[in-house]
């Protein structure tokens, strides 16, 4: 079976994890050298852990912030950015909550696990974005810690996030997973609704992993090597 290609497909979809951020020097969460592993998330990513601690758990993501406020967007975040500008129906869907998908021009993308570059505040309800290194001031006008605007560990999705993916992945004609593990749900099963509904499924990542079975076409390299032979 040859290798697909995007001029061949009218509503392409790529649903994006860690792995895609890993060339641009972000770690993954998992596998050698990934945050979980050096990071226990009952204590630095859930709400638990942020009404418990909160100077804790924002000096954890003001860690990430520096991180990956000194990254750039890599080759993969590009091609898809100038896939998703070239043609109309194409839709960003990512695990990711890095910012590089825009930073790299993608002009709409479904954020399913929120962001690093926003705060909230529940009480007051408000929702707003802060690119602050470190996030300054931490408390809300109301005396709250301003909470990051992630989706962690026990919290449910944002349920327009969620309409909005399962509708794209609906009508996709292709469906590119890139470098996410399959294992973090409701995220993982996402891809399913584009195979039940007829698309081409591409699993791009360097190893085989616990949804591998579902693809029609596994892809083993980096990300940007072989979303650039897919864009050729
Ligand atoms: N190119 C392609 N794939 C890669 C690359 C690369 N350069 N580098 C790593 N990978 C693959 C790994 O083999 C692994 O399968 O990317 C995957 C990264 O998996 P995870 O670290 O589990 O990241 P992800 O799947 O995005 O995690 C999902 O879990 O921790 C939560 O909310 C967090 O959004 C995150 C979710």
């Amino acid at each position: 079976m040859s290798t697909p290609r995007f001029a061949d497909f009218q509503r392409i979809l790529f649903f994006t994890g860690a792995g895609l951020s890993a060339e641009s020097g972000i770690p993954t969460y998992r596998g050698s050298g990934g945050i979980w592993a050096e990071y226990d998330y009952e204590d630095y990513a859930c709400q638990r852990a942020f009404v418990r601690d909160p100077e804790k758990v924002w000096d954890f993501h003001d860690k990430r912030r520096a991180a990956v406020g000194a990254c750039e967007p890599n080759d993969g975040h590009r091609i898809i950015a100038e896939v998703q500008r070239e043609r109309a129906g194409t839709s960003v869907v990512t695990q990711n909550i890095d910012g590089l998908h825009a930073r790299a021009g993608a002009p709409d993308v479904v954020e399913l696990h929120g962001s690093l570059w926003r705060v909230r505040c529940d009480a007051e309800n408000i929702v707003r974005a802060d690119t602050t290194v470190p996030m300054s001031p931490r408390r809300c006008s109301c005396g709250r810690h301003w909470r990051p605007d992630i989706v962690w560990f026990e919290d449910s999705l944002d349920h327009r996030n969620l309409r909005r993916a399962r509708e794209a992945l609906e009508q996709c004609d292709l469906l590119v997973s890139v470098g996410t593990s399959g294992v973090v749900y409701p995220a993982a099963d996402l891809p399913r609704i584009a195979m039940q509904g007829g698309a081409v499924s591409v699993e791009i990542n360097l190893e085989e992993t616990p949804v591998s079975a579902l693809y029609q076409h596994r892809l083993r390299g980096t990300s940007s090597e072989i979303l650039a032979s897919m864009h050729a």
